[in-house]
């Protein structure tokens, strides 16, 4: 079975529930901008009676919550514009993440007053998550920045990409970052192709996640700055 890693669960106070503050505010500010690419970009078939939504890499909550009801909010508006003989459909949310993910919690967090039925779906993202053309919006926040699996040639003493036993690259060789750029952009890889299988001829895909501006060096960024302390 391939080692996964999962965030803290329950809601003590090393929870992700009670940690998660900084992709709370990434998440707000993205919040327009989410709900303008629905407006502009979401094509709604008169005949649709679900309306599937998947949130990946979703955790124990509350942030996917807030993300799922922008997502709704914008779809009923969008549906409102459509005029009103478009008749609303079910909306079924899928809330996925890896498996060593504390669904219990998640599920006991759910809102009691949420328009929307509610499903777990257990795996990973760089796989097939469910079936073909059968997702209408997906969305992943502060996820797709994790790796599959560590580059084996960043903890191989006798490489010329060995880190040394550091868990960051920020000051590390060309040679540990080029191992790392090369897992990332096999795993993007593997997720965008199993997406394009997932999503209905009209459905979106939203990310979001911490990025460098092109051309910055690793050094540039706070958010690995930070890493580096570890
Ligand atoms: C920092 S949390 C973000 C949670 C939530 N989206 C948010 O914005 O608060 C990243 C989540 O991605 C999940 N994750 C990482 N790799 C994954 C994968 N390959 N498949 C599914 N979930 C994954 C982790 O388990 C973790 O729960």
């Amino acid at each position: 079975m391939v080692e996964t890693v999962s965030m803290n669960g329950g809601n003590g106070p090393n929870s992700y529930t009670q940690n998660s503050k900084s992709q709370e505010e990434g998440s707000t500010r993205a919040k327009a901008l989410l709900a303008k690419s629905i407006q502009e970009n979401l094509e709604i078939q008169n005949n649709s009676r679900v309306f599937s939504i998947a949130d990946l890499g979703c955790s124990v909550g509350p942030n996917t919550f807030s993300c799922v009801q922008t997502i709704m909010q914008a779809v009923q508006l969008k549906l409102k514009n459509c005029g009103p003989d478009l008749e609303e459909p079910e909306f079924h949310v899928f809330f996925n993440d890896n498996v060593t993910n504390d669904f219990n919690t998640l599920f006991k967090a759910l809102p009691p007053e949420r328009q929307y039925m509610a499903a777990g779906v257990p795996g990973s993202f760089h796989g097939r998550l469910f079936p073909k053309a059968s997702m209408n919006f997906m969305h992943s926040s502060f996820a797709l920045n994790w790796l599959a699996k560590v580059p084996k040639e960043v903890t191989q003493e006798y490489s010329s990409a060995w880190n040394k036993g550091r868990v960051s690259y920020v000051l590390s060789s060309r040679e540990v970052m080029n191992a790392y750029a090369a897992q990332f952009s096999s795993d993007i890889e593997a997720f965008f192709s199993a997406r394009s299988m997932e999503l209905a001829g009209d459905g979106l895909l939203v990310v979001i996640m911490p990025c460098r501006a092109e051309g910055t060096l690793p050094s540039e960024s706070t958010i690995l700055d930070v890493l580096e302390c570890l």
